[in-house]
């Protein structure tokens, strides 16, 4: 078992039967189901929150990674939490006080992860390297599943790579790194190789295999995963 995490983002599924959907990413190999929230404020649409994420729970055994989306964003995690959340991430441009918003993530049982969009800079987790335990860089602009890996990001990889290893040296705690948009087969080695190890697939995995086919998703993460050998 390799060491790098496929979280599907079920932003591309079929949302008129996403537990089936979720049952069959998993058993085609899903290691997390990444879950999107888009408020129509932070981000330009909309999707699903908490009640959504409580229905899927028992769908599963697979961690939830909750992507928030959404401006402010303190009061949706206890519900989160509630709802069976086993990570959430937020973008710190949508939170006053981003050490509060980890330490209230932290309270609540889950895994605290901060989002990284393309022109954000990675000052940001500077201080707070102790709060966290997943980085998420952006490598398109959120909002949207489908659209193109932003090629700068690699570069962007690189140095939070630079900064998390540094960080494991002198605390001997492993922050995780994800990468989440435009990940496909053709560029997932590249982005693991920048410093990736928790990858973020949606429009390649849920776009894939014929819609009868409860084992349509094997095929494709199959190949992701044998890309990153
Ligand atoms: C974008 C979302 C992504 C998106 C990824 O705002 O955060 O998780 O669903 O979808 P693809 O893999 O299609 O870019
Ligand atoms: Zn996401």
């Amino acid at each position: 078992m390799s060491d790098f995490i496929l979280a599907p983002s079920i932003l591309s599924a079929d949302f008129s039967c996403l537990g089936e959907e979720v049952e069959n990413v998993v058993a085609a190999g899903a290691d997390w189901v990444h879950f999107d929230v888009m408020d129509n404020h932070y981000v330009p649409n909309l999707t699903v929150g908490p009640l959504v994420c409580a229905a899927l729970r028992p769908r599963t055994e697979a961690p939830i990674d909750v992507h928030l989306m959404v401006e402010p964003v303190d009061r949706l995690i206890p519900e989160f939490a509630r709802a069976g959340a086993n990570l959430v991430t937020f973008h710190p441009e949508a939170s006053r006080h981003i050490d509060r918003t980890l330490c209230l993530i932290r309270d609540q049982g889950c895994q605290a992860g901060l989002a990284f969009n393309p022109a954000t800079p990675l000052t940001y987790m500077d201080h707070v390297m102790d709060r966290l335990d997943l980085v998420l860089l952006m490598s398109v602009n959120p909002g949207f599943g489908g659209q193109s890996f932003i090629p700068a990001t690699l570069e962007k990889l690189r140095a939070a790579r630079m900064k998390l290893d540094a960080y494991a040296q002198q605390s001997g705690r492993r922050i995780r790194l994800e990468v989440d948009g435009g990940i496909k087969p053709e560029n997932i080695a590249q982005i693991a190789h920048a410093g990736a190890d928790a990858f973020v697939v949606g429009s390649a995995v849920f776009g894939a295999g014929q819609e009868s086919d409860p084992h349509r998703y094997d095929s494709i993460l199959h190949t992701l995963r044998e890309r990153l050998k």
